[in-house]
């Protein structure tokens, strides 16, 4: 059995519900900007273990460690670089996370065997009140079933756990929609290991340089992940994804070409700039701009699920701001099924 609370009604029963489950190494879901998480007390192993076997999850991909207040950060990281500080000050709170030389006390299981780290002190109120209140730093991974697109409303969290949750807490639809920026913070230049809200153009303003690791984009090259998250298969809806980049005419010819011959259970993901593209066609609208999108992504991608939709065609969109996040994430929806067209019109 579990209780959902609806924390704009009952915020102080949620939070003190939540902080008492935490405390005794409990899971608790709970809203953030990004998107919800499956919070769990960091310092406890067992209690970390439990959100590994709850989500399916790889014990070597690491989980972020959620933080109420700034000052908490030299308790879990070894070395914080001037640029490290800097980083943080501008962008917490918010769904920045920097990647940091952990301290001993971090445990193995968190950290994935690393030797870093992953710090976040998220937006929202009730998330940091629940660090808080708890006493605890909040390991949490985004609470989805692996491999699954991550949950922004309450009812995803449901859909994925059933009832084996002691607690969920409804702080409804999340408002980035996509999860926090993961940055390298270990050497002299942040690089991006998983885009997000923060994007590369407001990391550079402040750091004055960034990198955006290839991986973001493109495949692995062999040898080890850089982000151990980078290489498992994620956000896949049941639908098989394909991608289609390049000039929109090109582009929208390929795409309606595709769609013709396959029609049922097909859709076109698309911006609203391009919707006049693909009259008269069964299309999703992710919005005006890259925000939007990314708050819509993971949202659109269940809802084709739950509608039954066995192809999903997106017309790929531009990679600078908060469309670095949503291309990294349908890359991957896509098992990195893209094609890039270059003139002519080609279907495989
Ligand atoms: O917005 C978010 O970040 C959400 C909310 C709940 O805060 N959390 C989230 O956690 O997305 P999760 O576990 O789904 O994704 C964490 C990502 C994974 O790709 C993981 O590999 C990477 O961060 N990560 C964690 N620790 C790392 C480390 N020490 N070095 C490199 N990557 C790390
Ligand atoms: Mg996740």
């Amino acid at each position: 059995m579990n209780i959902i609370c609806d924390i704009q009604k009952e915020y102080d029963t949620a939070l003190f519900l939540g902080a008492k489950l935490i405390k005794e190494g409990k899971l608790v879901a709970f809203p953030t900007e990004t998107v919800y998480g499956l919070g769990a007390d960091a310092m406890n192993e067992d209690a970390v273990k439990s959100i590994f076997t709850a989500k399916g999850r790889p014990s070597d991909n690491p989980l972020i460690v959620h933080i109420g207040k700034k000052e908490q950060l030299s308790e879990l990281a070894a070395s914080i670089s001037p640029m490290a500080k800097k980083l943080t000050d501008a962008f917490w709170p918010g769904p920045f996370t920097a990647v940091l030389k952990k301290r001993d006390c971090v445990p193995h299981c968190v950290s994935g065997g690393l030797d870093t780290v992953a710090v976040r002190m998220p937006e929202t109120k009730f998330a940091r009140d629940l660090i808080l209140k708890s006493g605890c730093f909040i390991a949490a991974p985004s609470a989805n079933i692996s491999g699954k697109p991550s949950p922004t409303l309450a009812s995803h969290v449901i859909d994925d756990f059933g009832d084996v949750l002691p607690l969920i807490a409804d702080g409804g639809p999340c408002g980035v929609g996509v999860e926090s920026t993961v940055c390298d913070l270990t050497g002299d230049i942040p690089v991006i290991l998983r885009p997000g809200g923060i994007t590369a153009e407001m990391i550079k303003e402040i750091a004055g340089d960034v990198l955006v690791h290839e991986a973001v984009l493109g495949g692995l090259k062999d040898g080890p992940a850089p982000s151990p998250g980078m290489k498992y298969k994620h956000y896949s809806p049941d639908a098989d994804v394909v991608i289609y980049c390049g000039d929109k005419k090109d582009v929208a010819q390929n795409i309606n070409l595709l769609y013709d011959t396959i029609k049922s259970g097909c859709v076109i993901m698309c911006m609203s700039e391009h919707a006049y593209l693909y009259e008269g066609k069964n299309i999703i609208n992710l919005g005006h701009d890259s925000k939007e999108a990314a708050k819509h992504v993971f949202a659109v991608l269940r809802d084709s699920d739950k509608k039954g939709i066995k192809k999903i065609i997106f017309h790929g969109i531009g990679t600078d701001g908060e469309g670095l996040a949503v291309m990294n994430r349908m890359i991957r929806a896509a098992g990195h099924n893209v094609t890039y067209i270059t003139g002519e019109v080609k279907i495989d």
